[in-house]
C-alpha cells in the first residue's frame, strides 16, 4: 500500500476511510484553507508560547517565519501547542516534566497528520523532551530554538542570566550586597526575550543540538531578538518540506556518532552537566547506550574552547559574533565523526566545508590556547556512587580536585533549608557538603539543588567554594567543586543514604574516584538499619507514573517503558 502522506495520513477511525477524509478535510476547511492547500505536503510546527514561558517569548514570530519557509517550498505549515516549561515555573522542578513535554509531544506527532515536523525549543527541558520524542515518533523532524537573550548591565557591569544571578545572590548572602540592590539588579538580568545567554542548559542543548544534527547550521547561538533568528526559522521551515520528500527521519540522523559528536561539543563548550543527562535519555529512545567510560576517554583529550561563562567569561552574543558553533567544530574537526548526516541532506564535515572562512577571534580559543586543559565533565566512580557520579572540572575551584573532607550531611532540601544557615551548624570550609533524597524518585523529578549554598556563617568569612555532593543536578549556569547525580540516588538505597555526619569522604578528580572511608562491614550494618523515605504523595496520576517507572540519572531519568531496551549500540569515541 503507498504510504500515507499529508491530509490522508492517520486517519480517525470510523469504519470508513472515505468518510473518515471526507470529514476531515470538511472540519479543516472551517479553518480557511484551501483544496490546493490542502493537498500540499504537512509541516506542523511545534509552538512552544506560553505566557508562563518568558524563555519563549518569540516563539509566535518564529513560528511565523517558519510558516514563511515551508510556503516558499510549497508546504501547508500546521502550528499546533505541546506543554512548554520554563525553569522558574515549574513545581517543584521542570525536570520532573521533561517526559511528560517529550510524551505529550511524541503523541501529537504520531496523531496529527503531518509529513514533517520543525519544533520551536529554547528553555532547558525543551529542546531534550523534543528530541527524545522525535526520536520514538521519527518523524522527520528539524530543531529550532527561540535563541538567547543579549546581557544585560548593571553600574557599568555586563550581566548574563543566571550565573550572574547566582554570583550576585551569593554576594548578598554574604552581605555585601543589600536588599534594595539585589532587587534592583534583578530587574537587570534578563533584558530581551530569549534563553539564559551563558553557557547553560539551555545554550548547551541547543550547541548539542546542532552538532547532533537535528538543527540547521548555524542555528545553536543567534541571539532570540537577531532577524538571522528568524531567517534561520524560515529556512527550516523550507528544508522541512524537502526532508517530507526525502523521507529523512529521525533515525537516520541520530546514529552513534552523531551521539558521539553531540557529547564532544558538550565537553569542548563547558556545556552544562544536564546536557549529559539529556542526550542519555535521547539516545536511550533509540536503544543507543551513552558509554560512560568513552565520555571520560573523550574528556581526557577534549580541551574547553569556549570561553563562555559560567566556565570563563563571555555571553552566548559573543559565540554568535565569533561564528557561531561552527568556529567551535572546526578548531575540534579531527575529533569528530564528519560523516554523520545531519538534517541539512549534508554531513557535518559538508556543512563545515560550506560555512564562511575563519577569521582571528577570542570567544572560541585555539587548541593550543584552551580555556581548560580537559573536557568540563569527569565520571567518578568508587564506593559511594557505584553507578556513577560527575562533576564539571572546569567550573570548580581547582584546589579542591584532590580532597579529603569530614562530611556533613542534609537529609533532604527541607532539612537543608532548615540548617545551612543555622549559626551553630557545624561545619568548617574544609568539610565536604552532603545533599541526599533530592534525586529522580527522592525530591522528586532530581531538581538542580546540587549547588548547595555555602552556609552562610561561612560565605561571610569569605569562602567562595566547596566540595558539595548530591544525587541532584545543578542548573548550567551554576559553577563550583560540586559532585552531582550520585547513582544509585539515596531515596532507592544508594550508599549516599548511608553516609553520616564525621564521615570521611575522598574526592580525586584525576583518579575519577568518589570514596567514603567507612568499610564494608560498617556499611553494610547501616543498610540493615536504613528506611526508605516515604514517597507517599505519589499516589495517582503523572507523579505515580514518574514515580513508578522513572530510571536513574545515569540511563537519562526517562521513563522505563519509553526508553529502547535492550541497548542495541554505543557511543564510540
Ligand atoms: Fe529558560 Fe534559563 S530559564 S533558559
Amino acid at each position: 500500500m503507498a504510504k500515507r502522506t499529508g491530509m490522508k495520513k492517520g486517519l480517525t477511525s470510523y469504519g470508513d476511510e472515505g468518510f473518515s477524509l471526507f470529514l476531515r478535510k470538511a472540519f479543516i476547511k472551517a479553518m480557511g484553507y484551501s483544496d490546493d492547500a490542502l493537498d500540499r505536503p504537512i509541516v506542523g510546527i511545534a509552538n512552544t508560547y506560553s505566557g508562563y514561558n518568558p524563555c519563549h517569548r518569540t516563539a509566535p514570530e518564529v513560528a511565523e517565519a517558519i510558516k514563511r519557509g515551508v510556503m516558499m517550498a510549497g508546504g501547508l505549515p500546521v502550528d499546533f501547542p505541546t506543554i512548554s516549561l520554563h525553569e522558574s515555573f515549574a513545581w517543584p522542578t521542570s525536570m520532573f516534566y521533561r517526559n511528560l513535554m517529550a510524551m505529550d509531544t511524541e503523541e501529537m506527532l504520531r496523531a496529527l497528520p503531518m509529513d514533517a515536523v520543525v519544533m520551536i525549543g529554547g528553555c532547558d527541558k525543551t529542546v531534550p523532551a523534543q528530541l527524545m520524542a522525535a526520536a520514538s515518533a521519527n518523524v522527520p523532524t528539524l530543531i529550532t530554538v527561540t535563541g538567547p537573550m543579549m546581557t544585560g548591565d548593571y553600574k557599568g557591569e555586563r550581566l548574563g542570566a543566571c550565573t550572574d544571578c547566582r554570583r550576585l545572590w551569593g554576594l548578598h548572602r554574604a552581605g555585601e550586597i543589600d536588599a534594595d540592590e539585589i532587587d534592583e539588579i534583578g530587574g537587570r538580568l534578563m533584558p530581551t526575550a530569549g534563553t539564559c545567554m551563558v553557557m547553560g542548559t539551555a545554550s548547551t542543548m541547543a550547541c548539542m543540538t546542532e552538532a547532533l544534527g537535528m538543527m540547521l547550521p548555524g542555528g545553536a547561538a543567534i541571539p532570540a531578538v537577531q532577524a538571522d533568528r528568524l531567517r534561520h526559522a524560515e529556512a527550516s521551515g523550507a528544508r522541512a518540506v524537502e526532508m517530507a520528500a526525502e523521507g529523512l527521519t529521525p533515525d537516520k540522523i541520530m546514529t552513534p556518532q552523531a551521539f558521539a559528536n553531540s557529547l564532544r561539543v558538550l565537553l569542548a563548550i563547558g556545556g552544562s552537566t544536564n546536557g549529559l543527562v539529556h542526550m542519555t535519555a535521547v539516545a536511550g529512545r533509540l536503544g543507543i547506550e551513552v558509554d560512560l567510560e568513552a565520555l571520560d576517554a573523550m574528556g581526557r583529550e577534549t580541551p574547553v574552547l569556549v570561553d563562555l561563562k559560567p566556565s570563563g567569561a563571555g555571553y552566548m552574543e559573543d559565540l554568535q559574533k565569533a561564528g557561531g558553533l561552527t568556529t567551535v567544530l572546526r578548531e575540534m574537526r579531527d575529533l569528530l565523526h564528519l560523516d554523520a548526516l545531519t538534517c541539512s541532506g549534508k554531513t557535518l564535515g559538508e556543512n563545515m566545508d560550506g560555512a564562511p572562512a575563519d577569521w582571528d577571534q577570542k570567544v572560541v580559543r585555539r587548541r593550543d590556547n584552551p580555556v581548560y586543559e580537559e573536557g568540563g565533565i569527569a565520571v567518578l566512580r568508587g564506593n559511594l556512587c557505584p553507578g556513577s557520579a560527575i562533576i564539571k572540572q572546569s567550573g570548580a575551584d581547582p584546589d579542591l580536585m584532590t580532597h579529603t573532607g569530614r562530611a556533613v550531611v542534609f537529609d533532604s532540601l527541607e532539612d537543608m533549608a532548615n540548617r545551612i544557615d543555622d549559626p551553630d551548624l557545624d561545619v568548617k570550609a574544609d568539610d565536604v557538603l552532603v545533599l541526599r533524597n533530592a534525586g529522580p524518585k527522592g525530591a522528586p523529578g532530581m531538581p538542580e539543588s546540587g549547588y548547595i549554598p555555602i552556609p552562610k556563617k561561612l560565605a561571610q568569612q569569605g569562602v567562595r567554594d566547596m566540595v558539595r555532593i548530591s544525587d541532584a543536578r545543578m542548573s548550567g549556569t551554576a559553577f563550583g567543586s560540586v559532585v552531582l547525580h550520585v547513582c544509585p540516588e539515596a531515596a532507592v538505597g544508594g550508599p549516599l543514604a548511608l553516609v553520616r555526619d564525621g564521615d570521611r569522604i575522598t574526592l580525586d578528580v584525576p583518579n575519577r574516584r568518589l570514596e567514603l572511608d567507612v568499610s564494608e562491614a560498617d556499611l553494610e550494618k547501616r543498610r540493615a538499619e536504613w528506611t526508605p523515605p516515604a514517597l507517599d504523595w505519589a499516589e495517582r496520576g503523572y507523579p505515580r507514573l514518574h514515580m513508578e517507572h522513572v530510571q536513574q540519572a545515569d540511563e537519562g531519568c526517562d521513563l522505563d517503558f519509553l526508553a529502547k531496551r535492550p541497548f542495541t549500540s554505543k557511543t564510540p569515541l
